[in-house]
């Protein structure tokens, strides 16, 4: 094998169970399961090239364009060390696979939308990072996806998901190593394909509070998160992963909103408290509930509400993702953009792919 160059591609993925709160800091193991979409990379995404040479002495790491100390970033060097684990072990067992132990290798991932303001860019980012390296170690396609998913959660958590495209679980596992806390696919992105996503950028500034130090603080702070992961995740995910079977959008809709609703009341009890929605946040939740009430009726006894038109979900930032059937995204968009007509930009997206090639030298 001589030089090793290629490109990679991964979506962002917006959770409709929301993640927050580690049982292991150092694994990145969650206090509970999350589900999410993975949104089409025509619209967000992280493009990374890895090249693996002989000639290059040291690693080196380019984010959007501006180079970083790769060994400042724990992180990155614990997925880095890791794949490179793997190639060994597999080149260990396979004498047709070139040593290539001592080659470093020069990474350069991009956003295309901004980065760390609550758009899930730790998500792409890592997600294209792991898949990136594995491709230029050629492992990438010698090992499972779920345990590449495994690689990804090293970087960023929520990065497990984007390993795979359309509706996407990250079971949460009881392994002490763990290797159970991996994504799995639930269903495809042509499942459910007249769903879209409408991104709502209320601020593409940074977030104060980065979301590893909040959740930290969640976790020793607040009681109401232990009543969620306890009472609450469990079932919500089994009612998910119904509501997608089936493609029941009532259920769906109230579910992720209700969790988005929690996410941030949790937010809100942790000490101090961490506020990722703004006035501009809050007054999209009241439009869209406005909205919904006007199509909205009881739904059988315990169950969904039925008519909802559109479903909002807030990730650590104010900006706003609206899960929206294709019939009612005209009508959606309409009211969003005469209601907000300066401070909000929007953007369609549909739900993608894993994440994939671009290109290889
Ligand atoms: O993976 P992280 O550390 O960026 O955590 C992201 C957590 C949320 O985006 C708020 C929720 C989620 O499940 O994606």
């Amino acid at each position: 094998m001589s030089v090793h160059q290629v490109t990679v591609s991964a979506p962002v993925n917006i959770a409709v169970v929301k993640y927050w709160g580690k049982r292991d800091t150092a694994l990145l193991l969650p206090t509970n399961s999350s589900l999410s979409l993975t949104l089409s990379q025509d619209d967000l995404r992280s493009t990374t090239t890895v090249r693996i040479d002989p000639k290059f002495e040291a690693d080196r790491l380019w984010l959007n364009g501006k180079e970083e100390d790769v060994t400042s970033n724990k992180r990155m060097v614990n997925v880095v060390r890791e794949l490179r684990a793997l190639r060994k072990s597999l080149q260990d067992a396979d004498s047709a696979l070139p040593v290539i132990d001592s080659w470093r290798m020069h990474v350069c991932s991009e956003n295309n939308f901004p980065t760390a303001a609550g758009l899930a860019s730790s998500a792409s980012g890592f997600a294209a990072l792991t898949f990136g390296i594995a491709q230029a170690l050629d492992i990438a396609e010698r090992i499972p996806r779920a345990q590449l998913s495994r690689l990804a959660r090293l970087g960023s958590g929520s990065a497990c998901r984007s390993l795979f495209g359309g509706f996407v679980a990250w079971n949460m596992g009881s392994a002490a190593d763990g290797n159970d806390s991996v994504a799995e696919q639930v269903a495809d992105e042509s499942h459910w394909a007249d769903m879209e996503a409408l991104i709502l950028v209320a601020s593409d500034a940074r977030k104060d509070t980065p979301s590893t130090a909040g959740m930290q603080l969640t976790v020793e702070t607040s009681a109401l998160l232990q009543s969620r992961i306890k009472d609450v995740v469990p079932k919500r995910m089994e009612e998910m992963r119904a509501a997608i079977a089936a493609k029941d959008y009532d259920a769906f809709a109230e579910l992720t909103m209700k969790d988005s609703n929690q996410f941030h009341a949790v937010c809100l009890d942790t000490f101090p408290p961490i506020s990722y929605m703004n006035d501009v946040s809050r007054a999209v939740v009241h439009l869209i509930t406005s909205y919904n009430a006007l199509f909205t009726q009881p739904g059988a006894a315990g169950g969904p509400k039925k008519g909802y038109r559109a479903a909002y979900t807030f990730d650590a930032g104010p900006n706003a993702v609206l899960y929206v059937r294709r019939e009612h995204v005209a009508e959606v968009l309409a009211i969003v953009n005469a209601v907000f007509p300066v401070p909000t930009t929007d953007r369609e997206a549909y739900l993608g792919r894993a994440a994939q090639y671009v290109g290889k030298e």
